[in-house]
C-alpha cells in the first residue's frame, strides 16, 4: 500500500459509517448525485453513483491518489522511466498510439518505421500483388498467438467486424489440436494468409499451431517457397522466427519495452488493418491517444480511468469485494471480459510489492463476464439473491447501426433493468407482498427477497467504433495501472505463469519417453500412465 497511514484508518472509518447505508438514499440525500457522480473522457461516460460511495469517501479517495502520486506515476509510464522493475524495462505501450512521441524521437521513429512497413504489407495484401501459392488473392487471415498476442486483435477485429471488411479473421490460441483443426476445416488453403503472432517466439501454444498450420500448405499443395508468402512473424526474436523460416522482411518487429497484454497498439494488432484496412487500426490508436491525453490532463474527480481504478480500491480493499463482473451490453464486445481478465488478472493478480514485501491488503479482484443478456439466464442469480460481494462493469453502447431497432432497444432495457434491479433489489414488505400474492404463507416471503445495493458503474457511449473501442480498451490499461501504484505493486511481470510452464515441459517429457515417473507425486503418476496406455505409440 502506498497511501499514508492516516489516509488509510479515514479511509476504514468512512467505509465503517457507510455500512448499512443504501445508495437508493445517497441519490435522494445527494440531489445532484447522477450529474456529480459521473465523468466524461473521448467520447465515453462513466456513471459511478450506484456505488456505495458518498462525496466525503471520494474525497478521501482522491487524497489517497494525492499522496500516492499518480499523476507523476503516469508521467514516469509514458515518459519511459523502467517501471517494470522485475524485467528491468519500461512500458512504453502509450507511444505505439504516439503519445509523448516528441519527448521519444528515437523510440518513435521505430514505431513509425514499423508501422511504414505494416501498411506496405496490408496493401499488398488487399491488392492482391502478394497472393498465395495458387497466386489468387488471400481472403482469410489466421492469426496464431496467445496471451496478448490474441486477445487484444481477436477482441477488436469482433467488435468492428462489417460488410465491408477487406478480409475474415480467424484467431486459434489453443494448443489442443481441435481449435486449429476446425478453424482450417473451413478455410481455402490457397487464399489463408497465417499471422505467427509471439512476442518471444518461444511460446509452446503459438510454435505448435505455427508448425502444424505450415504443414497444413504444403499437404494442400504449397511448395516450401510458397510457404513464406503465407506467413509472417510479429515478434521480438527475429532470429527464432529466421530459423523457424520465416524472412527477415516478414518479420515485424515490436520492442521488449511493449508488454504482452499492452501491445494490441504494435503490429500485433496486424489482423484488425487486414480485416477492416489500416484507416481502421489508425482511428483506434486515435481513440486509445485520446484517452491517454484526458489521463495526462484531467485532474481528480474528472479523470476517468483513476476514478475507476479508485473505485477498484475502494469496493475490494474497504468494502470486502473479492469479484468484479464485466457485463458488455454489446454483442460486439462479447470478447471484452476476456481481454480484461488478462489485463487487470495478470497484471495486478500479485502478492509482494515493488520492493518484494508481502501485502496483507487484497490484490486485483477476480474479474469475469460475459455479454449480456446471456447471463441474466445463469450466474445473474448469484448476483441478485446469492451472498457474495461483488461489483460490476455494465457496458452500453447506445446505438448499433444497421441492426433492428426494435431488438436493439430490448437490449438497452434490460441493461437498465439490470442496473435498477442492483440497485434496489426487493425488500421484505414487496417480497412478503409477493408471497401473498402467490397465495403462499409468510415463511416464503424471504425467497423473493434481494438486498441489492450492489456496487456498479455503468459505461457508455455512442456506439463501437475504432475510436470509441480504442478509448475504452486505454481507459482501462490506465485503471490497471493506477490500482497497480496504489496497491505498490509491478503491473507488467507475469512470473505466476512461468512455474506452469516449466513443469509442463518436465510433464511433457514423461508423457513422450514414459520415463522419469519420479519427477511427480503418485497421484499425477497414475494419470500420466492413463494418458500413455490411452495413446499408444502408433
Ligand atoms: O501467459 C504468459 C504470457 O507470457 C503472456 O503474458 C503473453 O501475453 C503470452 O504468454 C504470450 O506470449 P508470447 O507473445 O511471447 O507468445
Amino acid at each position: 500500500m502506498t497511501g499514508t497511514l492516516s489516509d488509510e484508518n479515514h479511509l476504514e472509518a468512512l467505509a465503517r459509517q457507510l455500512s448499512g447505508v443504501r445508495v437508493v438514499d445517497l441519490f435522494d440525500a445527494e440531489g445532484d448525485r447522477a450529474s456529480d457522480c459521473r465523468c466524461e473522457a473521448a467520447g465515453l461516460i462513466l456513471d459511478y453513483s450506484k456505488h456505495l460511495l458518498n462525496k466525503e469517501a471520494r474525497e478521501a479517495l482522491l487524497q489517497r491518489a494525492e499522496s500516492a502520486d499518480l499523476s507523476g506515476s503516469f508521467e514516469n509510464l509514458t515518459g519511459g522511466a523502467p517501471v517494470n522493475v522485475t524485467e528491468e524495462r519500461p512500458a512504453l505501450h502509450t507511444l505505439l498510439r504516439g503519445t509523448r512521441a516528441g519527448e521519444l524521437p528515437s523510440l518513435f521513429t521505430e514505431v513509425e518505421k514499423v508501422n511504414a512497413s505494416l501498411i506496405r504489407l496490408v496493401t499488398d495484401v488487399h491488392e492482391g500483388k502478394r497472393c498465395g501459392f495458387a497466386r489468387t488473392p488471400f481472403t482469410d487471415v489466421v492469426n496464431l498467438g496467445i496471451g496478448g498476442s490474441d486477445f487484444g486483435p481477436r477482441m477488436v477485429c469482433r467488435a468492428l467486424r462489417s460488410s465491408g471488411d477487406r478480409m475474415t479473421t480467424h484467431f486459434v490460441a489453443n494448443v489442443d489440436p481441435q481449435d486449429l483443426d476446425e478453424t482450417l476445416a473451413q478455410l481455402n488453403p490457397a487464399t489463408t494468409f497465417f499471422i505467427v503472432c509471439s512476442k518471444s517466439f518461444t511460446t509452446e501454444e503459438t510454435l505448435t499451431n505455427a508448425l502444424r498450420a505450415r504443414d497444413w500448405l504444403l499437404a494442400s499443395g504449397a511448395g516450401e517457397d510458397d510457404v513464406a508468402r503465407h506467413m509472417v512473424a510479429v515478434t521480438t526474436n527475429i532470429s527464432a522466427a529466421g530459423s523457424f523460416g520465416i524472412q527477415e522482411a516478414d518479420c515485424f518487429p515490436i520492442w521488449d519495452w511493449v508488454g504482452g497484454r499492452y501491445s494490441l497498439w504494435s503490429a500485433v494488432g496486424l489482423s484488425v488493418a487486414l480485416q477492416g484496412g489500416w484507416s481502421t487500426f489508425a482511428k483506434l490508436l486515435a481513440g486509445a491517444r485520446s484517452m491517454d491525453e484526458h489521463t495526462q490532463q484531467a485532474t481528480g474527480k474528472d479523470n476517468l480511468p483513476l476514478m475507476l481504478s479508485l473505485l477498484e480500491l475502494w469496493n475490494t480493499r474497504y468494502l470486502d469485494s473479492d469479484t468484479h463482473a464485466v457485463l458488455p451490453y454489446s454483442q460486439r464486445l462479447e470478447h471484452l471480459p476476456d481481454f480484461l481478465q488478462q489485463l487487470s488478472m495478470e497484471s495486478n493478480g500479485k502478492r509482494v510489492d515493488l520492493s518484494g514485501a508481502p501485502l496483507s491488503e487484497p490484490t486485483a479482484p477476480v474479474l469475469w463476464g460475459s455479454a449480456g443478456t446471456i447471463g441474466q439466464h445463469s450466474y445473474y442469480q448469484l448476483l441478485h439473491q446469492g451472498n457474495r460481494r461483488f461489483t460490476a462493469d455494465i457496458i452500453l453502447p447506445l446505438t448499433n447501426d444497421g441492426v433492428d431497432r426494435d431488438a436493439h432497444r430490448k437490449l438497452a432495457a434490460n441493461a437498465l433493468a439490470q442496473s435498477r434491479a442492483l440497485l434496489t433489489g426487493r425488500d421484505t414488505a414487496a417480497a412478503q407482498a409477493l408471497a401473498q400474492e402467490r397465495g403462499q404463507p409468510e415463511a416464503f416471503g424471504p425467497h423473493y427477497e434481494m438486498p441489492g445495493n450492489h456496487g456498479h458503474s455503468l459505461i457508455y457511449f455512442n456506439s463501437v467504433t475504432p475510436n470509441a473501442l480504442g478509448a475504452l480498451i486505454a481507459a482501462y490499461e490506465h485503471k490497471t495501472f493506477f490500482l497497480s501504484r496504489l496497491l505498490g505493486i509491478n503491473a507488467f511481470d507475469q512470473w505466476g505463469v512461468e512455474l506452469g510452464k516449466v513443469i509442463g515441459r518436465r510433464i511433457l517429457k514423461i508423457l513422450e519417453t514414459g520415463e522419469g515417473f519420479d519427477a511427480v507425486d503418485d497421484a499425477t503418476a497414475v494419470i500420466l500412465r492413463a494418458w500413455r496406455d490411452a495413446n499408444p505409440e502408433p
